[in-house]
């Protein structure tokens, strides 16, 4: 085999393996992803959620929570609002549910299993959305944002944060929101990562 076709073959393997940790996180290599996703990100998910400036009466969604730890954060925020998410990972939404089974009890939130592509919420709904790391795996990303702009109420906030090795180019984005129908897109950069916030 020449050393390309073993290059290629090895970046396939190693692709793979991390689509199976991160991506779309599943079985034990998902589960592991998980509990490093939790250690690791939990300064930059603060960042994010507070450049949404989230109010206590809000109605909050997050899209691809991952182990939850930003559903954990989101929650202490709201009061007498809630948290919804939605992540197309099972092994997720279980170590989301776990940690954050207090908040789930009292109902102020609620973990579903699901794809972005169709969000299970009427139109109209939320004050506030997020996606941290998520969009540049999920299968249309256009598609994606313009459900979630669908479920968001008009003037609600959407902010959608990458690190550095997420994968997603900054390039673009403020763009792809406005053609979801999104207006006021903007970049926002620190040396964690960066965000893009807009609203509907
Ligand atoms: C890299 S992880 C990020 C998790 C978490 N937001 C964090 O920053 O730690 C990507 C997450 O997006 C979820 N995801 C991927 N495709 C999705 C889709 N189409 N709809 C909803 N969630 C999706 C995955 O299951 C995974 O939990």
């Amino acid at each position: 085999m020449h050393n390309n076709q073993q290059q290629h073959q090895h970046l396939g393997i190693v692709d793979s393996l991390l689509m199976q940790m991160f991506g779309l996180p599943k079985g034990i290599l998902g589960r592991l992803g998980g509990f490093i996703l939790a250690r690791t990100k939990h300064d930059f998910t603060q960042w994010v959620i507070d450049l949404l400036e989230i109010q206590p009466d809000e109605k909050v969604l997050e899209v691809g929570f991952g182990p939850g730890v930003g559903i954990e954060i989101l929650a202490t925020a709201v009061s007498t609002g809630y948290v919804a998410g939605v992540d197309y990972s099972q092994e997720m939404v279980e170590q989301a549910r776990v940690r954050n089974e207090k908040a789930i009890e009292t109902g102020l939130v609620q973990l579903q299993y699901g794809s972005v592509e169709k969000l299970p919420f009427a139109n109209d709904t939320f004050d506030k959305a997020l996606a941290i790391n998520s969009m540049q795996v999920w299968l249309d990303a256009m598609v994606g944002l313009r459900s979630i702009w669908r479920v968001m109420k008009v003037g609600g906030k959407i902010a959608l944060g990458f690190t550095p090795h997420s994968g997603q180019s900054s390039t673009g984005l403020t763009e792809m929101l406005t053609t979801a129908g999104f207006t006021e897109a903007h970049l926002v950069e620190t040396d964690r990562g960066f965000c893009v916030l807009a609203i509907k």
